[in-house]
């Protein structure tokens, strides 16, 4: 392996959490990894091994029972919820499998809510993103009018808005037709060569995960090597 700088650390990364009595379900156990500036990394592994988990603790919407997560060096869970927050909104873009836009907004909306969290909304930032992601003439659709794949794209444009660094997708063509998942495909090598984000991605598309610059697979919260 090269040189490359690392983005995220993970040490030793535990996470349960409690059944009835005193019993707990051990979901994370013992996770050590990094991640690089500017790879697009997969997730694969069988459902319920810890990946949404992994992924949640990552973007911060979750916190570990132990275990690091280095950030750019710092020590993310170290933060108050404040500096958390503000952390999470500039650094991070999430990308789910379901698009998650707000039924009563338009394209161009959805995504100027996102660039509000930063003060004040910016609209050209908003039409340029959605320039990037092809869908410049769907700008005023409702998503009850656009097609799965150009939700998804919108949903990918609201995620890159603010310029995060990490961006965080799980199961991002789970939703959509081979087609259309190729194309979402397609996009994300796109922006990651132009913009130039780190991207750690769960998938259950096999060809995703192949075309992705590593594959990490998971069993029963821990990474298989
Ligand atoms: N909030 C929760 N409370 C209790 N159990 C949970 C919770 N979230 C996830 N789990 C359990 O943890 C395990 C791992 O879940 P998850 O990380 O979603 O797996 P994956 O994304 O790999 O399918 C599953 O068995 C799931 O049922
Ligand atoms: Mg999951």
């Amino acid at each position: 392996m090269t040189n490359r700088d690392i983005i995220i650390e993970i040490e030793d990364l535990k996470k349960s959490y409690p059944l009835s009595g005193t019993k707990k379900l051990d979901v994370l156990r013992g996770i050590n990894l990094n991640i690089f500036k500017e790879e697009i990394c997969a997730i694969t592994g069988k459902s319920g091994a810890g990946k949404s988990t992994l992924l949640h603790i990552l973007g911060t919407l979750d916190k570990p029972d132990s275990g690091k997560v280095l950030f750019e060096g710092e020590n993310i869970f170290k933060k108050r919820e404040k500096q958390l927050a503000e952390f999470r909104s500039s650094k991070i873009g999430f990308i789910f499998q379901f698009h998650h836009l707000l039924p009563e907004f338009t394209a161009l909306e959805n995504v100027m809510i996102a660039t509000m969290i930063k003060g004040k909304e910016n609209s050209k930032k908003a039409l340029d993103i959605l320039k990037e992601v092809g869908l410049e003439e769907r700008a005023d659709h409702k998503p009850s009018e656009l097609s799965g794949g150009e939700a998804q794209r919108v949903a990918i444009a609201r995620a890159l808005v603010n310029s995060p660094g990490l961006i965080l997708a799980d199961e991002p063509t789970g939703n959509l037709d081979s087609e259309n998942a190729d194309s979402i495909i397609r996009l994300i090598f796109e922006l990651r060569n132009k913009f130039k984000q780190t991207f750690v991605i769960v998938t259950h598309n096999e060809e995703f995960a192949a075309r992705c610059d590593r594959i990490i697979k998971m069993t029963d919260g821990k990474i298989l090597e």
